[in-house]
């Protein structure tokens, strides 16, 4: 395994933005990660670990330290008293996973169709679409610290997950690789179909996990521009989590404004709803980043850099927190982390 220098992250991001990494690996199998973990400790470096990088903005001074391009691979099946457990290494694209499990038809993922990005990324934020979250799927997370060497396994109760978080978010996980995620299948069927926009094309029939996936690919397609063509890194912004009591006030001054169930004490809002009915943001651009014709919280870069994305993202996070009085999170993780 070679450990480059001076290599442009640019091209291994969906947004197409980016400096360079002082030292960049790829790696392959867990030796060559080890290899790459005693590299980084001998020379004292920071260790950044990238993905599909389809959730991140890379800055335009690079990344100091060790960026470590996570291919691994590789993806088991296993029966366990009648569920089907797939154990997957943390660099398979999860839409080659998700396309797997519907060719086999274990059920559980087709609704995480044609998502970008890799199988490790999906605990850290629990990605989630179209009514299903991978906490609803994850037995148990495999993590190699980075500074120990030393392999852990983490239950789901302590991955910690909530809405597009996780304990691997947190700076006491900083030191982890995910190796592996293991998730729960069914061989039954079970059709999650009450989002609203899937349970528009099946009302009260009985899609086929086939059906599913393919109506999730066509919704995706309609909302999201074509990856390989436009800069993006999908949603820009978490949906704002606020207390009922505050949703009430909002609500009471627009009446429309879609809003969630979280617990009992709070409600997720619809971000992309308040951005394009009450601020009109669809399409938007400020030089050359904006927001999708197609969605609107999804940001799109032209040929721009960090500094024009964040530009953009101030001018959003700036009027939102004039209009509704919530300061707005990223859902895009930025690199190097603070
Ligand atoms: N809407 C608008 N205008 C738009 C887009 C949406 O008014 O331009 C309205 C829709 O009509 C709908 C509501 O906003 O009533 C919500 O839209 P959508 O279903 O597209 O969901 P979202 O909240 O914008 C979230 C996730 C997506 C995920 C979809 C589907 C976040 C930050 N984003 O988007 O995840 O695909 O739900 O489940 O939670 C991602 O994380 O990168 C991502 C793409």
């Amino acid at each position: 395994m070679e450990i480059k220098s001076h290599v442009s992250l640019r091209e291994y991001t969906t947004f197409k933005i980016g400096g360079e990494a002082e030292y960049f690996s790829v790696v392959t199998n867990l030796d060559e990660l080890k290899e790459s973990a005693k590299f980084a400790l001998d020379k004292n470096l920071t260790v950044t670990i990238l993905g599909g990088g389809s959730n991140v903005l890379v800055a335009d001074e690079g990344v100091s330290g060790l960026v470590i391009l996570n291919q691994l691979s590789g993806i088991s099946y296993e029966e366990v008293a009648g569920e089907i457990i797939a154990t997957v290494s943390s660099g398979v694209m999860l839409d080659d996973l998700v396309a797997d499990t519907v060719a086999k038809e274990y059920w559980g993922m087709e609704n995480l169709s044609h998502i970008p990005g890799t199988v490790g990324a999906t605990p850290v934020q629990n990605v989630g679409a179209y009514g299903v979250e991978v906490s609803d799927l994850i037995v148990s997370v495999d993590t190699f610290n980075l500074k120990t060497l030393t392999i852990k396994k983490f239950s789901n109760t302590e991955c910690n997950f909530s809405y597009r978080d996780s304990l691997f978010k947190n700076d006491e996980a900083k030191n982890l690789f995910i190796t592996a995620v293991s998730y729960r299948l069914s061989k039954k069927a079970n059709p999650k179909i009450n989002y609203k926009d899937l349970q528009v094309l099946f009302g009260e029939t009985n899609p086929s996990q086939r059906d599913i996936r393919q109506a999730v690919i066509k919704i995706r397609s309609n909302k999201f521009p074509d990856w390989s063509k436009l800069g993006t890194a999908g949603s820009f912004f978490k949906n704002p989590i606020i207390s009922r009591f505050k949703a009430i006030e909002l609500i009471k001054m627009y009446p429309d404004l879609p809003v969630y169930p979280v617990d009992e004490d709070a409600v997720k809002i619809s971000l992309s709803w308040f951005l394009d009915k009450v601020l009109n943001l669809r399409g938007y651009t400020i030089g050359p980043v904006g927001t999708f014709e197609k969605h609107v919280l999804v940001v799109v870069n032209q040929n721009g850099n960090a500094s024009d994305v964040k530009k953009f993202a101030k001018y959003v996070s700036d009027l939102v927190l004039e209009k509704l009085g919530i300061e707005l999170e990223w859902e895009v993780t930025q690199l190097p982390c603070d």
